[in-house]
């Protein structure tokens, strides 16, 4: 048992595991179909936030729901620790909103019945991030139930809507700011790099998500009697589409590419050097071939290229055979992935200037901004990310990894900003979980490490941080 571990907590988390006690109880939480999404499902995001309110008081934390103008959040607090307010303090973040499950007929089992089959659990949330979370939660209640105590004051807010780009969620923790204060931040919602490396991850990359519609003709056309005498909206949007990049897979934007900072030639190596199987990765893909942005290897264009990608399509008829129509009107969804110091607003702005300048005659065009989010990336040099390479370490039995990731969490920047602390993006995913998609499933020997881990993370950061010396007297 790792030294930090108090050795009835790892009893207590073993027997927890054998018994199975403890996915049974992640079951209940991802029963709450908290889809943020679809309004209809909007009572049950209440419902999950209600839930693990009632869940983190009884793992002895106090709790209670924070409202935004959105999906409510959850904030639980202890602060026992020895030394009071002085003592170190920790802000966990994590989200109780999971994404639509559709297609529902490419399921397994059903999304909200979480089953377990081959040492995984499957089901939607499980792994982004319900199981996560619920490290956390098993973690924090193991130290309060058995040692009554926590190595550190602990502070948790779990978002009800990261899936829905949390649009909310930047007004409530700019008014709870002076509550949320802390020492460190730690997230649980990354993958590892893969399941032989705990990972540490320093860099996400931003959002800017846009609608693109054209519309043509006000109703749709007989394409015998009308075809070649409008505008085809379909048409019109493919040609909008293909003008996104060049023959290189640069984004053909204007102003795109200002503001990236490139990445240096240090982290380049660093990255060079991760033990990365992209064969290995290509195969749980499924594509023929990795391709993107020439110049680059692919977990540079991964976490430290920005894109430019379609999201959906529609226009037209989609159903079985044919039928002869020129539809009235197209639509497609744009996700532009950012890097430092890329803008969400702007990029936004650049687009709909290259749509509108693109678009073809005999079509009208609308681009909407759905969300947006920035990117962020830490120098990870703070003492508290070695400390936290040990606690993974310990619990893994595996060298620690830093990494970046190519998705985004709104939080992490807006937190950074605000507080000016180290954020430790601590996930304990596997790549290829399938998260967002059918099937989603959580590796249930890594969600037992990760609680593991979770314990020793809380002790040796709040040991780390002890040890820094006291800031100078204002
Ligand atoms: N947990 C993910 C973020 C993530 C995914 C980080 C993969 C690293 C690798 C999060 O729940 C998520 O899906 N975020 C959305 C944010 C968006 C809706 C603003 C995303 O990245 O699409
Ligand atoms: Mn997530
Ligand atoms: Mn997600």
């Amino acid at each position: 048992m790792a030294p930090r571990i108090p050795a009835a907590v790892g009893e207590r988390l073993a027997k927890l595991a054998a018994s199975g006690g403890d996915v049974a109880d992640l079951a209940a939480f991802v029963a709450i179909p908290s889809v943020s999404a679809q309004p209809p499902h909007a009572p049950d995001v209440r419902r999950s936030a209600e839930f693990l309110r009632d869940r983190l008081r009884k793992a002895g934390l106090t709790a209670e729901i924070w409202e935004t103008q959105g999906h409510p959040s959850v904030y639980a607090e202890w602060l026992g620790a020895a030394g009071g307010e002085a003592a170190p303090t920790i802000l966990i973040y994590g989200h109780h909103d999971v994404q639509p499950p559709e297609p529902l007929e490419q399921w397994g089992t059903p999304p909200f019945t979480a089953s377990v089959r081959d040492g995984r659990l499957y089901g939607r949330g499980v792994v982004d991030d319900k199981g996560q979370v619920y490290c956390h939660v098993l973690a924090l209640e193991a130290l309060l139930q058995e040692t009554g105590r926590l190595p550190c004051n602990v502070k948790l807010i779990v978002e009800g809507e990261e899936e829905v780009g949390s649009a909310h969620f930047d007004a409530l923790i700019e008014k709870k700011k002076e509550r949320l204060r802390a020492d460190a931040v730690l997230v649980s919602d990354t993958p590892m790099l893969d399941r032989d490396h705990p990972s540490i991850c320093y860099g996400l990359r931003g959002l800017a998500y846009l609608e693109i519609e054209v519309a043509g003709p006000d109703h749709d056309l007989h394409s015998g009697g009308y075809g070649g005498g409008v505008a085809n909206p379909g048409t019109a949007l493919a040609e909008i589409l293909a003008s996104l990049h060049d023959k290189r897979g640069r984004v053909a934007v204007a102003g795109f590419y200002d503001d990236v900072v490139r990445m240096p030639g240090r982290e380049r190596k660093a990255i060079a050097k991760l033990p990365f199987d992209e064969a290995g990765w290509l195969k749980t893909v499924g594509a023929p071939a990795a391709v993107g942005e020439q110049g680059w290897t692919t977990l540079e264009r991964l976490w430290g290229r920005p894109t430019c990608d379609v999201m959906g399509v529609m226009s037209g008829y989609t159903g079985p055979g044919a039928k002869t129509i020129l539809p009235s009107r197209a639509l497609a969804k744009i996700s532009c992935r950012l890097v430092p110091d890329q803008d969400p607003g702007k990029v936004a702005s650049l687009l709909q200037a290259h749509v509108r300048k693109v678009a073809p005659a005999g079509v009208r065009v609308d681009v909407r901004v759905l969300h947006g989010g920035k990117p962020w990336r830490a120098e990870p040099r703070h003492r508290v990310f070695k400390a936290a390479a040990r606690a993974l370490e310990a619990a893994f039995g595996k060298p620690t990894v830093f990494i970046r990731e190519g998705g985004s969490i709104p939080f992490v920047r807006t937190i950074a900003d605000i507080l000016q602390v180290p954020c430790l993006l601590v996930g304990f995913g596997l790549p290829d979980e399938n998260a967002h998609a059918p099937n989603e499933w959580l590796d249930l020997s890594n969600f037992r490490k990760g609680t593991l881990a979770c314990v020793g993370l809380y002790a040796e950061v709040a040991a780390c941080i002890r040890k820094s010396p006291p800031k100078p007297a204002e």
